[in-house]
């Protein structure tokens, strides 16, 4: 049996993602920011860039609807082996075919980085943003290439509130997510899980990694042991040292929310 076909055993798996989940110090990091947003978002959400919705659950019991959106070239190409929740609308990239003012909140995980054309599409999540509507965004400011070649742009707290604000949007707050300890932690167990054990593969079949291009290479199971133990040891340290020695200029994400004028 292969590790990926263990990790569909409900229990196996379960565990597994669990443990994984917490072992990611950027996805943990962006999971408890929305958690903490969560709360502020009202009414009608859409989700654009919603990938196979993983953050319903948490803003579900706060809105009274929730809607996916997803670019259906990028989804589609980079959909096959994934299972999980679709999307309920696909467009073309281009606008949003969904009328102005139509939501109370908007929300936008790490897609920004995605498109070549990030103006565009922040313009048109400002447009079906209710007047006082809150758009709740994170982007990436450092993270490895992903989802290639679909991977244009980092940004920077400042170049999201220009951005932002020259499409009508006033920002409410920033949040750094993640400090030098989580960044330089979560770039040492991404190579420790990618290039030592090779188990993308065995990640993309608990259902994690987005839609990034399915692993192909075998993992080298050997090297679990080691790389396990090390991945945890990592992210513990890391988790204690993020809170204690801080450098304000160093973080792996921002969050922004913003309100449409
Ligand atoms: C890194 S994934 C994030 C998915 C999801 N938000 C999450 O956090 O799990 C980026 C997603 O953005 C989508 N995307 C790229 N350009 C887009 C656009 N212009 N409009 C909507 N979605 C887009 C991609 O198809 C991909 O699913």
């Amino acid at each position: 049996m292969k590790v990926a076909d263990l990790t569909q055993l409900p229990a196996v798996r379960q565990i597994a993602r669990t443990a994984s989940d917490w072992v990611d110090l950027e996805r943990s990091v962006i999971v408890a920011g929305l958690r903490k947003a969560a709360p502020r978002a009202r009414g009608r959400l859409l989700d654009v860039g919603c990938g196979n919705k993983p953050y319903q659950p948490i803003f579900a019991p706060h809105v009274t609807e929730y809607i996916g959106i997803e670019h259906e070239a990028t989804f589609i190409a980079t959909a096959a082996g994934h299972r999980g929740t679709r999307p309920d609308l696909t467009y073309d990239g281009q606008r949003l075919p969904l009328p102005d003012g139509a939501f109370d909140t908007v929300l936008n995980v790490q897609v920004l980085e995605h498109t070549p054309r990030p103006r565009v599409l922040i313009s048109e999540m400002a447009r079906v943003l209710k007047p006082g509507g809150l758009l709740i965004l994170t982007a990436p400011f450092q993270f490895r290439l992903h989802e290639q070649p679909h991977d244009y742009y980092r940004y920077t707290s400042h170049g999201l509130r220009h951005l932002l604000e020259e499409a009508g949007l006033e920002i409410e707050e920033t949040f750094q997510q993640g400090g030098l300890w989580r960044l330089i932690g979560h770039k040492l167990n991404s190579y420790l899980a990618f290039r030592v054990a090779r188990i993308g593969g065995v990640a993309q079949s608990l259902g994690k990694l987005g839609h990034e291009a399915a692993s192909v290479v075998p993992p080298r199971l050997w090297t679990l042991p080691f790389v396990g133990a090390s991945m945890v040891a990592i992210s513990a340290v890391a988790r204690v040292l993020d809170p204690l020695l801080v450098e304000p200029d160093e973080t792996m994400s921002f969050m922004v929310l913003a309100r449409r004028r």
